[in-house]
């Protein structure tokens, strides 16, 4: 049995830490990477308070042929399955290689709504050889959730999985 829940009074950057541990421990030895971002996904939704929505999407070919992002494991509501590149904030993290901190969802243009709940979210991409080849995204009912803080956690959370996802 795996018992990773953390104390309710870490501050951020030490649960980002223990968080970043019980990822390392759960998905160094473990080639698959859909378990890797599956137990991944459990961690995130035990170690981070005030989620809705927390989980993978990742690159790969659409009818088109053009890269588009697919669903991955994640912890929530049934989300959607496939976001373009140029959609949502999901799609601008994956496209530009950068992080996405957004305050507010509905003043994000093209946001795309998964659960009505969502307010704010948290988009960091995964990258292997200097390539995109996913995202983690973390959803909140709370306006202004996620700061600084969270992003570099989860950029850390981010490279450590590059390879393993
Ligand atoms: N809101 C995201 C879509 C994914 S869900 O939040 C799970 C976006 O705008 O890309």
């Amino acid at each position: 049995m795996y018992d990773f829940k953390p104390d309710d009074a870490l501050d951020t950057a030490e649960r980002y830490r223990q968080l970043c541990d019980a990822a390392d421990a759960l998905t160094s030895d473990e080639p698959d990477a859909v378990a890797n971002m599956a137990n991944v996904a459990a961690l995130m939704w035990e170690f981070l308070p005030d989620l809705n929505w927390a989980g993978f999407y990742r690159i790969a070919p659409a009818k088109s042929g053009a890269d588009e992002l697919v669903l991955g494991p994640f912890v929530g509501r049934p989300a959607c399955i496939r976001i373009p590149l140029d959609k949502g904030v999901c799609g601008a993290a994956a496209l530009s290689g950068e992080t996405q901190l957004v305050d507010d969802v509905h003043a994000f243009p093209g946001h795309i709504a998964c659960d009505a709940a969502s307010r704010s979210e948290l988009v960091v991409p995964v990258t292997r050889d200097g390539a995109v080849v996913g995202v983690i995204d973390l959803d909140s009912p709370s306006p202004g959730r996620f700061t600084d803080e969270d992003a570099s956690g989860l950029k850390k959370l981010a490279r450590l999985l590059s390879g393993r996802v």
